[in-house]
């Protein structure tokens, strides 16, 4: 296993290319078994996550090939139903995203039960009472779900809460269906949004897509595609909030601002110069960081996906703040990290209340998720002496090379492997 050696406080500065999404590339991927055609995806970040579903289409019959420069090609004329295996979905609960289209295209589907993870319980009820209610038939057995529709046909779904993956299985579900869904309560991130465009360009009816109310007026067959992948959100905010935590001034090129709004904004009230042009944002950190609370919540609200960065950026500011996650139950496992390296943090349910102090130590710290360990890299870099970050395979499902690109902006981060 790897580890990172960090030896903090060197500011970052320059510019950085923020890679394709993640989140986005999955749900593309996905599309791809919807698809009666060739399939070409670029900016596809190479992660962990991007192989495992990429293995995952093999299991239907797809034949994936990687032309480098993050070019993936897929050859969708084998394409089948099948299983998608307990290995898989347990490593990867997206893969959890094949259920909508593969029912939709080929009548039935057998999927694993993710079970938890380690930041929360995360069912898929919400995914599977909108199939039941589109017409299929759902048997759980040994820890599999069976599902079984002829065609499915469209309905009106409430879905009882936000959910990003549950809003992507459906819509890739109801483009093939017979007569027209309406999603309410539908996810509003950019990675749906994305994942509509696509499915419009192979043939969908998709209206509504970024907005709580999404119509589809199913068709008969979609086609094959090319598409580019989207710049990651996550990405650019852990860069802006790396910026901000090490006092430095970055530039993250190739992004899309406005989809970082909400941390724009609550850095400008942290005190941070945020700037920023059609594809960059720079943030510039003049000297002091004040406290700002913050609330998690779907988009456009905070992303959950950045709530550990901002953590351990508020863990120096120049007071004290509450930091509330309301997407996931049990993420804040960062913060008993942070606080080995100094930080004063009291967890009081959903809420982190955080005192700001002078100074973090470099310490040994575990990553427990991706994102934690965003935010521990992130706090090693602005620490005093050495961190280092065990158990870093939750990083590079996430991020690609994280520390070769932390290094050409003057980070000192080394990968080694752990003794
Ligand atoms: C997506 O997860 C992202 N993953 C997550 O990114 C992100 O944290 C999350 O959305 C919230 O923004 C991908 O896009 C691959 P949800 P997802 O369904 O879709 C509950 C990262 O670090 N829920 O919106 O799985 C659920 O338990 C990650 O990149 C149900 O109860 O999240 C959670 O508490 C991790 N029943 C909440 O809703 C359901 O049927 C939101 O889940 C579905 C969800």
């Amino acid at each position: 296993m790897d580890q990172f050696c960090i030896r903090g406080g060197k500011p970052l500065r320059g510019e950085v290319e923020v890679a394709g999404s993640k989140n986005a590339t999955l749900p593309i991927l996905a599309a791809s078994l919807l698809a009666e055609g060739p399939c070409r995806i670029s900016r596809v970040p190479c992660l962990r996550d991007t192989e495992t579903f990429l293995n995952l289409l093999t299991e239907f019959g797809l034949r994936c090939e990687k032309k480098g420069a993050g070019v993936v090609e897929i050859d969708t004329s084998g394409a089948r139903t099948g299983t998608a295996p307990y290995d898989l979905v347990r490593t990867m609960r997206a893969s959890v995203m094949v259920l909508g289209p593969l029912l939709a295209r080929f009548g039935h589907v057998r999927v694993s039960l993710p079970g938890g993870c380690a930041i929360g319980a995360r069912p898929i009820d919400q995914h599977l009472k909108a199939l039941e209610l589109m017409g299929a038939e759902i048997e759980l057995k040994e820890g599999y779900v069976n599902v079984r529709a002829d065609r499915l046909r469209g309905v009106r779904i409430l879905f009882d809460m936000i959910t990003v993956t549950g809003t992507k299985n459906l819509l890739m579900a109801a483009a093939l269906a017979d007569g027209i869904t309406v999603l309410e309560n539908a996810a509003q991130e950019p990675e749906v949004v994305a994942l509509a465009e696509l499915l419009n360009g192979m043939g969908a009816r998709i209206q509504g897509a970024g907005t709580p109310v999404v119509m589809i007026e199913g068709v008969e067959r979609l086609s094959g595609f090319e598409v580019e992948v989207p710049p990651d959100r996550i990405e650019t905010g852990t860069f802006m909030i790396g910026a901000a935590i090490t006092g430095g001034d970055v530039t993250a090129r190739r992004c899309e601002p406005d989809h970082v709004r909400s941390l724009t904004l609550r850095l400008r009230e942290a005190g941070l110069e945020v700037t920023e042009g059609n594809d960059w944002v720079r943030v510039k950190n003049g000297g002091g960081v004040r406290p700002v609370s913050i609330k998690t919540a779907a988009y456009p609200g905070f992303p959950t996906d950045l709530q550990a960065q901002f953590m351990a950026l508020m863990t120096l500011a120049e007071g004290a703040c509450a930091i509330t996650e309301t997407i996931f139950e049990n993420r804040f496992m960062h913060a008993a990290e942070l606080i080995r390296m100094g930080a004063c943090i009291n967890i009081d349910g959903r809420t982190a209340h955080v005192e700001g102090v002078p100074s973090l130590k470099g310490a040994t710290v575990m990553a427990t998720d991706l994102r934690a360990s965003a935010s521990l890299v992130l706090a090693g870099l602005a620490a005093e002496g050495e961190t280092v970050l065990r158990r870093i395979y939750h990083i590079d499902r996430g991020y690609e090379r994280i520390e070769e690109r932390l290094r050409t902006l003057g980070a000192d981060i080394e990968r080694v492997a752990e003794s």
